[in-house]
């Protein structure tokens, strides 16, 4: 058995799992324990507690050492240095080593990876992607980043860009979610679809229009996507509206990688595996308009199979990446 420790650092909670695999690749993975905590304070002080935590956790369950350590961050970084570069949801994390503490305490591989990289790398090995060998892997959480899988290998790219989809530009203007304005991040994003939903609230507030998921003015700032989410689930028009919109334009992104990668699959996480029916036919119906059919029709588009769990097991395919590699 092998024990592997995923370490994901969020821009609003870190987390620490702990994990095994039997060592044949079929056996899947186990998972032991996990803790979480907000990421609130310095960079030091979070990856010592980081450390601290997982210590805990391997001493609670009777191991001294865990044979591997991954890190999942949101991007940029750079793998081989194991540094964070400033992450946009990682504001003062400039060139700050996250494997040193774990490579300090431990003396096991550890390996760093890019969020979404990490989930792609976890969604093939162990859900939605297992067995095909062309996988794109889609965030669509906080912001927007793909993990690509190409030839049953993670494609990083020449310094760890690959698959920054996110920052892609749909329109020429519109919301800007970490990227900039018009991005698809901008709104296939958590925060896209809060700022979509902002100024839609806005405008009927404005005109002294009723508006189901925000009652009065001074709620507009506190708008979330989860809120218009519930609105449109009780049959708010004006909520389903920004869902078929935000749809259209998750269809279009998924035309652009659908044709560049022809991917046998592309696994979808969070927002679309929580709200798939708000988003499913609007998405559909732009993907058949823009996509080419023959790469459409090699090409299933499916829900992360992790599901809420997928950032926990994101570490843990790190891990297991990097104890393969000996790294
Ligand atoms: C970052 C990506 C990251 C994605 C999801 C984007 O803003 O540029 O590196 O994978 O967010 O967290
Ligand atoms: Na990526």
């Amino acid at each position: 058995m092998n024990v592997l420790a995923g370490i994901d650092i969020g821009g609003t909670k870190c987390a620490v799992c702990l994990g095994a695999t039997g060592g044949a690749e079929s056996e899947g993975i186990r998972l032991i324990d996990r803790v979480a905590f907000p990421t609130n304070g310095e960079p030091d002080a979070i990856l010592s507690r980081l450390a601290e935590e997982l210590e805990r956790l391997l001493a609670k369950h009777g191991f001294s050492s865990p044979d591997a350590v991954g890190v999942s961050c949101g991007g940029p970084l750079d793998s081989r240095r194991g540094l964070a570069l400033s992450p946009p949801n990682l504001p003062g994390w400039d060139r700050i080593d996250v494997l040193k503490p774990f490579r300090q305490r431990f003396g096991v591989p550890v390996a760093l990876q890019n969020d979404a990289n990490a989930c792609a790398l976890a969604e093939w090995k162990w859900g939605a992607g297992r067995g095909a060998a062309n996988v794109v892997f889609l965030t669509f959480g906080t912001g927007m980043g793909a993990g690509l899988i190409l030839s049953g290998r993670l494609h990083t790219g020449t310094n760890d860009m690959a698959g920054e989809i996110g920052h892609v530009r749909l329109e020429p203007d519109g919301p800007v979610g970490y990227g900039k304005a018009g991005s698809f991040e901008g709104y296939c994003s958590g925060a896209g679809i809060a700022q979509l939903a902002r100024e839609a609230a806005a405008e009927r507030l404005a005109r002294g229009e009723a508006v189901a998921f925000c009652p009065r003015e001074r709620d507009i700032p506190s708008v979330t996507a989860l809120a218009v989410a519930e609105a449109a689930h009780a049959g708010d028009e004006l909520a389903r509206e920004i869902y078929r919109f935000v749809g259209r334009q998750l269809g279009r992104g998924l035309a652009i990688l659908v044709d560049m990668l022809n991917p046998e699959r592309i696994v979808i996480g969070s927002i679309y595996a929580r709200q798939r029916e708000l988003l499913e036919s609007a998405m559909t119906e732009a993907l058949a308009s823009e996509g080419l059919s023959l790469s459409l029709s090699a090409c299933r588009i499916v829900p992360a199979e992790l599901n809420e769990r997928v950032g926990d097991y994101a570490g843990l395919s790190v891990a297991e990446e990097a104890r393969i590699a000996n790294l």
